[in-house]
C-alpha cells in the first residue's frame, strides 16, 4: 500500500522540505501530520524559494492535494499569510485542505508559550514561541478548538466565554499578566471563518480513497525523532509526534497503508534551542560550519547549534521509526573537511555504551567516541549521479549506512530541487 512516510531523523531541520517537494513529483496527496508553524520547510525550484511553516511542502505540484492533518496544530493567521505568499507566487492554494479535527493555536497560546519559557528561566527548553506546547496542552485537556468549529460560530461563541475565563485566571493568577479580552477574541475568530472555511473538510476519507486507488500519498514530518514528545530527549522536545506512530495517529491511517519510511539525516548534526547535544561542536569548527551552512533557524532565525553527525541518536531514531531508508542530506557542507568524525558510541561514566540513553541527564553526561574517516577534496555540491562523488564522499555515505543498518536511497547535494542524487526509489 503507498503510504510513505518521510520523517526527520535527528533535531529537525534535516532539510524534508526539498526532499518533499523532489518526491512530490510521483504523488497525488502530500500530508502534513503532526507539529505546526513552529516548522520551516525551505524549498527552491522553477517556481521560486519558499519557506512553508504549515502548507506541505508538495504545493508546488499542481497534481498534488496537500493535506493539513488532524495531529497538526494550526495558526490561522500564519496559515493565511502563507496562503497570500504562494498566491502571490502564482500557485494555486485550492489544493490545499485542512482536517477539521486539527486545532487552532490561539493567540492566548502564543502568549501563554513566550510566558511558559520566561518562567522556566535558565532550565528554559528554547521552544519557537509559537504557542505548540499550549495549543497541544489544550487539545489533551479537551479544552481546545478545533478548526471546525469554525463553520459552526454559534457553537463556538457559547464555549467561548468559559474558554477565555479559564485562560484569563491562568494569565492573571500564575503569571501576573494581563488578561485578554474575550471581544478581540471574538473579533479574530469571525476574520478567520471566512477565509479559511473553503478549506476544511473532514480528510480520512481522502487519503484512504488515494490509497485504495493505488495512488502514492506522501506523509511529511515535522521537526524530528530526537524532538518527539515520547521518544525525544524529554523535556527538551516538541509537543507532538513527529515519529512514524504520529503519521497514523496524525492523519487516521492504519499500519497497512505504509509503503516505506523514509528517515531524513544531514550529514552532520544540528540542534536548536536547549538539551542535551553529546556531539556538539561548540569552537571554531562549530562556527565556521554554521555560517558555511547558513545555519540559522527558517521559522525564528536563531543560530543553530552544530555538531558531528550522532550514530548512536541515528541508530535509534532508525529503529524507534522502522525507516527502511535514509536520505543524506548536505552533504557538500562537509566538501574540503581535512577530516570528519562520527560519533560511533558514547563513553558514559567511564563505560562504553551504544544504546541512546532516553533520560536526559544521563544523555548530557555522555561523551561522544568517534571514528575519524578522510575528508575529501573537491566539491559534491550540485552533483546528480552517484558515480561523479568524490570517493571519500561516497566512503562517507557508506559509513552512515552500516552505521544505521539502513541503506541510503537519496544524497541531496544542494539546497534546488534537481541537486539531488536518488540511489534507489524511495517510492515504488
Ligand atoms: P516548540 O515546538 O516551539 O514547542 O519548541 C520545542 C523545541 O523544539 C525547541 O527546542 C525548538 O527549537 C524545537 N523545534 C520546534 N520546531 C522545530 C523545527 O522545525 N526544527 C528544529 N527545531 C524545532
Amino acid at each position: 500500500m503507498p503510504a510513505y512516510a518521510v520523517i526527520g531523523g535527528q533535531w529537525g531541520d534535516e532539510g524534508k522540505g526539498k526532499i518533499i517537494d523532489y518526491l512530490a513529483a510521483d504523488a497525488s496527496i502530500v500530508a502534513r501530520y503532526s507539529g505546526g508553524n513552529n516548522a520551516g520547510h525551505t524549498v527552491i525550484n522553477d517556481l521560486g524559494e519558499f519557506k512553508f511553516h504549515l502548507i506541505p511542502s508538495g504545493v508546488c505540484w499542481p497534481q498534488t492535494i496537500n493535506v493539513i492533518g488532524n495531529g497538526v496544530v494550526v495558526d490561522p493567521d500564519g496559515f493565511i499569510e502563507e496562503i497570500r505568499d504562494i498566491e502571490s507566487k502564482g500557485i494555486d492554494p485550492s489544493t490545499i485542505v485542512i482536517s477539521d479535527r486539527a486545532h487552532i493555536v490561539m493567540p492566548y497560546h502564543v502568549r501563554l508559550d513566550q510566558l511558559e519559557e520566561e518562567r522556566r528561566g535558565k532550565d528554559a527548553i528554547g521552544t519557537t514561541g509559537r504557542g505548540i506546547g499550549p495549543a497541544y496542552l489544550d487539545k489533551v485537556a479537551r479544552s481546545g478548538i478545533r478548526i471546525g468549529e469554525l463553520l459552526d460560530m454559534e457553537d463556538l461563541a457559547l464555549r467561548l466565554p468559559d474558554i477565555i475565563e479559564r485562560k484569563n485566571e491562568v494569565l492573571t493568577k500564575i503569571y501576573g499578566a494581563d488578561p485578554i479580552d474575550i471581544e478581540d477574541i471574538y473579533a479574530r475568530v469571525r476574520e478567520w471563518a471566512p477565509e479559511l472555511s473553503s478549506f476544511i473538510r473532514p480528510v480520512e476519507d481522502l487519503v484512504a480513497a488515494a490509497i485504495e486507488n493505488g495512488e502514492n500519498v506522501i506523509l511529511e514530518g515535522a521537526q524530528g525523532a530526537l524532538l518527539d514528545i515520547d521518544h525525544g530527549t524529554y523535556p527538551y522536545v516538541t509537543s507532538s509526534n513527529p515519529t512514524v506512530g504520529g503519521a497514523l495517529t496524525g492523519l487516521g491511517l492504519g499500519p497497512r497503508a505504509f509503503g516505506g519510511v523514509a528517515g531524513v539525516f544531514k550529514a552532520y548534526c544540528t540542534r536548536v534551542g536547549a538539551g542535551p547535544f553529546p556531539t556538539e561542536l561548540t569552537g571554531e569548527l562549530g562556527e565556521r560550519i554554521r555560517n558555511i551552512a547558513g545555519e540559522f533557524g527558517a521559522t525564528t532565525g536563531r543560530p543553530r547549534r552544530v555538531g558531528w553527525f550522532d550514530g548512536v541518536a541515528g541508530r535509534y531514531s532508525a529503529r524507534v521509526n522502522g525507516f527502511d531508508s535514509i536520505i543524506i542530506t548536505r552533504l557538500d557542507i562537509l566538501d574540503n573537511v581535512d577530516s570528519v568524525n562520527v560519533c560511533v558510541a558514547y563513553e558514559l561514566d567511564g563505560e562504553r555504551i551504544e544504546q541512546f540513553p532516553i533520560d536526559s541527564v544521563l544523555l548530557e553526561r555522555c561523551k561522544p567516541i568517534y571514528e575519524t574517516l578522510e575528508g575529501w577534496s573537491g566539491t559534491t555540491a550540485g552533483i546528480t549521479d552517484a558515480d561523479d562523488l568524490p570517493a571519500g564522499a561516497r566512503r562517507y555515505v557508506e559509513f552512515l549506512e552500516s552505521l544505521l543498518g539502513v541503506e541510503a536511497a537519496i544524497i541531496s547535494t544542494g539546497p534546488r530541487r534537481e541537486e539531488t542524487i536518488t540511489l534507489k526509489p524511495v517510492i515504488s
